[in-house]
C-alpha cells in the first residue's frame, strides 16, 4: 500500500557509518537528513538540508563524505496535489498495481526533461500498472521553472503519477531512488575549453555520485545524459563505490537510433527493419557506428548496402555529427529525440532483448571481450533479460576498419579520464585531450 500523508517519521542528520569508512572520526560525517518512517505513512515536506561540493572539497571516493553547508535551505517539497493522501489498496483498479517506484530526473526544468517527464508519468515507459514518484532535481536558479513543470504534471491528471517532489539537493531527492536519469549539465560556454567543461560538469556528477552512494537504493539504475556523458558516468560511478558500477550507463541510444535511421534511409526500408546496430565508444564525434555487424531485414548491412565508401564515410560521419547539424538547424540541442532515446534505453533494460538483437549503452568496462581498455565507460552491444541488468554480446566481429576507429574513441576516453583524475580519486588531473574530437553538438 502506498500512502502519502503527514506521519510519525523521524529525521536524522547522521547515519550509521558505512563499514569501510568506520575509521573516520564521527564528526566528519555530515550525512543529509533521512526520512525514517515507522508506518506506511510518509512525510514529504520538511527535508531541510542542501549540499554543494566546492572544487576544493572534492575528495577521492575512498574518503568521500558528503559535506553539507550549515545554512542549507528547505528545497525538497512535495508539490501541490501530490502532497495529498492516497491509498492504492483501497480501489479495485489500483490494488493490483506494482509498488511505487521513485525516479529522479536531474535538469528537470530543461527541454529534454520536459519531454521525458510526461512520458514517465503516462506509463508508457514503466507500464500501465506501475505507479511512479517523480523527483525533479534542478538548481536554485531553475526553482520556479521546476514549479512550472510540476504544475503541468498536476494538470495532466496522470493516474499513475502518485508523487512529485521538487528540489535542488541531490541528497534529498535521491533518497531511495530506483532510477536516476541525470540530464542536467552545463553546456559549453563561449571560450570554454573542453577541459573546463569536463571539470565543471565532472564536479556536478561527482557530487551526484556521492549523493547516490549515500541515499539511493543499492540497486538504483543510473543513466547519464549530461555531456560529456561517458566521462560524467565514470566520475559518477567512481564516487558511488557502494553501488555496482554495472548500474551506471551513459546514453548512446540516441546515436544508435540515428544510425538506424540513416541505414534505413539508404536501404529504402522502414527503420524497424534495421537491427543489431552498435555504437562503440564515446558519445562524441569519435563514436563508431558499427555497420559491419548491423542487419537489415536480418541480412548483414554490407550485403544490402554495397556502397562501402558511403558506409565508411558518409554514414559514419552523419551519425557522429548528427547532434551538431541539428543544433545548427534548431539553434539548440536535440531534446525530443533524446528523451525518446532515454525511454528506449530504460525499456531495453526492463524488457527482454528480442532474440538475436542487442542495444547500445555506454557501460563500465570491466572484463569486456573486445579488448577495450578497462576502467572507462564505453558504449558496447548489450542484451538484457529485462531485469534491469545486462550482459555484453560476445559474438560480434571486429575488423581492421572497426578496430582502428574503436582505438581512436578509446584513446579519447582515456584522455578524458586522465583529465578528471582529481574527480575520480586517481590523483592529479593531466589534460592532453585530442584536439580534433568534439561532442556531437560542438561542431
Ligand atoms: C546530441 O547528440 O544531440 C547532443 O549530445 C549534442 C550536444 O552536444 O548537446
Amino acid at each position: 500500500m502506498a500512502v502519502a500523508e503527514i506521519s510519525p517519521c523521524s529525521y536524522s542528520r547522521y547515519q550509521t557509518l558505512p563499514a569501510n569508512l568506520s575509521s573516520t572520526p564521527l564528526n566528519a560525517f555530515h550525512i543529509p537528513s533521512f526520512k525514517r518512517c515507522r508506518s506506511p505513512l510518509q512525510v514529504r515536506r520538511p527535508l531541510s538540508i542542501s549540499c554543494s561540493v566546492a572544487p576544493s572539497q572534492v575528495q577521492s571516493p575512498a574518503t568521500a563524505v558528503p559535506v553539507l553547508p550549515a545554512d542549507a535551505a528547505n528545497k525538497q517539497e512535495c508539490y501541490g496535489v501530490f502532497c495529498t493522501t492516497y491509498d492504492l489498496q483501497a480501489e479495485e483498479k489500483t490494488k493490483t498495481w506494482k509498488s511505487l517506484i521513485s525516479v529522479v530526473v536531474s535538469g528537470a526544468a530543461g527541454m529534454i526533461s520536459n519531454h521525458l517527464l510526461f512520458k514517465l508519468a503516462s506509463g508508457e515507459v514503466f507500464g500501465s500498472d506501475q505507479p511512479i514518484a517523480l523527483r525533479l532535481l534542478g538548481s536554485e536558479r531553475s526553482y520556479q521553472a521546476l514549479e512550472g513543470v510540476a504544475m503541468e504534471l498536476e494538470d495532466s491528471l496522470y493516474p499513475l503519477l502518485r508523487e512529485v517532489s521538487i528540489g535542488v539537493n541531490p541528497y534529498d531527492l535521491f533518497q531511495g531512488a530506483e532510477w536516476a536519469l541525470l540530464i542536467g549539465a552545463k553546456p559549453r560556454g563561449p571560450g570554454m575549453e573542453r577541459a573546463g567543461l569536463l571539470d565543471i560538469n565532472g564536479q556536478i556528477f561527482a557530487e551526484q555520485g556521492k549523493a547516490l552512494n549515500a541515499v539511493a537504493s543499492r540497486t538504483v539504475k543510473v543513466i547519464v545524459v549530461g555531456n560529456p556523458c561517458n566521462t560524467n558516468a565514470l566520475i559518477c560511478l567512481k564516487n558511488a563505490p557502494n553501488i555496482p558500477a554495472k548500474n551506471f550507463h551513459a546514453l548512446t541510444r540516441l546515436d544508435e537510433n540515428r544510425a538506424k535511421c540513416q541505414l534505413a534511409l539508404k536501404a529504402g526500408v522502414f527503420y524497424d527493419k534495421v537491427s543489431n546496430v552498435t555504437i562503440w565508444g564515446n558519445h562524441s564525434t569519435t563514436q563508431v557506428p558499427d555497420f559491419l555487424n548491423a542487419k537489415i531485414n536480418g541480412i548483414p548491412v554490407k550485403k544490402v548496402i554495397t556502397d562501402t565508401k558511403w558506409l565508411e564515410q558518409e554514414f559514419t560521419e552523419s551519425v557522429q555529427k548528427r547532434g551538431g547539424v541539428l543544433i545548427q538547424k534548431w539553434g539548440r540541442s536535440s531534446a525530443a529525440s533524446t528523451s525518446v532515446s532515454i525511454v528506449d534505453a530504460i525499456r531495453s533494460l526492463i524488457t527482454p532483448t528480442p532474440e538475436g538483437d542487442w542495444f547500445s549503452s555506454g557501460v563500465y568496462t570491466n572484463g569486456n571481450p573486445y579488448g577495450i581498455a578497462e576502467d572507462i565507460v564505453f558504449s558496447m552491444p548489450c542484451r538484457s533479460k529485462g531485469d534491469g541488468d545486462y550482459e555484453l554480446v560476445k559474438d560480434v566481429v571486429i575488423d581492421d576498419f572497426l578496430r582502428e576507429r574503436i582505438k581512436k574513441t578509446e584513446a579519447e576516453l582515456l584522455a578524458e579520464k586522465r583529465c578528471v583524475a582529481h574527480l575520480t580519486g586517481e590523483g592529479n588531473a593531466f589534460c592532453d585531450l585530442p584536439e580534433d574530437t568534439m561532442l556531437p553538438g560542438e561542431m
